[in-house]
């Protein structure tokens, strides 16, 4: 996007990000679900949100369904609109790494350019991990009956069905939802974050 506004200048902040990790005993960061709809991202996110917290770390979801009714409630699913949704999403998770939480973002982000603006703005506290399901295991599955409304053309712009989900060609880590129950998923990405955000 072009800086629309003229004749602004930068403030340092004056607590560092080292400092921060270290009162927080971990690095801030973002792990930056992306998958189909129905594939796990949510149930996965909040699991892991609950686990982290409960090990005392400063962590935060933010979900598309609930980012959509707020502070993206006016974009829809055109893919320019789903370019702002994530462009936006990914600034706000680069402010919250920044200040020093996990931030757990849960959107389905179709798109390999915005996903890597999204990282563009994290630099190297982004961790893209892809939530992996395929498009007949999210049918079948249909959990908010969005697959069956969409086949009938009730739902414009699908996700998978009438518009595109482009995969992740090397994200940090693939959570196969389909191949593994729960738990095994939940553990993978315990160990995952373990490895990578403790000071
Ligand atoms: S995107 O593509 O990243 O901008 O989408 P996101 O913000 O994650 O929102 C996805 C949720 O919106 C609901 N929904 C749709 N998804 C895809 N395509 C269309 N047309 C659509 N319309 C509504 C749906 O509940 C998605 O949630 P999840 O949790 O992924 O199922």
């Amino acid at each position: 996007v072009t800086v629309k506004s003229t004749n602004i200048t930068a403030v340092g902040h004056a607590v560092t990000r080292d400092a921060r990790a270290a009162r927080n005993g971990h690095k801030g960061g973002v792990l930056w679900f992306t998958g189909l709809s129905g594939a796990g991202k949510s149930t996965l996110a909040l699991a892991l949100e609950r686990e982290l917290f409960a090990k005392g770390y400063q962590v935060y979801v933010l979900d598309g369904d609930n980012i959509r009714s707020g502070l993206n409630a006016n974009l829809g699913f055109s893919p320019e609109d789903r370019a702002e949704n994530i462009r936006r999403v990914g600034e706000v998770a680069a402010l919250f790494a920044d200040a020093g939480f996990l931030v757990i973002s849960s959107f389905i982000s179709p798109y390999r350019a915005d996903r890597e603006r999204a990282r563009e703005a994290a630099k190297d506290a982004f961790h893209e991990i892809y939530v992996k399901a395929s498009l007949e295991a999210c049918e079948s599955r249909d959990p908010k009956g969005l697959y069956r409304r969409a086949r009938t053309g009730e739902i414009p712009e699908f996700t998978g069905i009438t518009s595109p989900y482009e995969p992740p060609e090397s994200p940090e880590l693939v959570v196969p939802t389909d191949e593994l129950p729960v738990e095994d998923c939940l553990a993978l990405l315990l160990k995952y974050v373990e490895g990578k955000f403790q000071t």
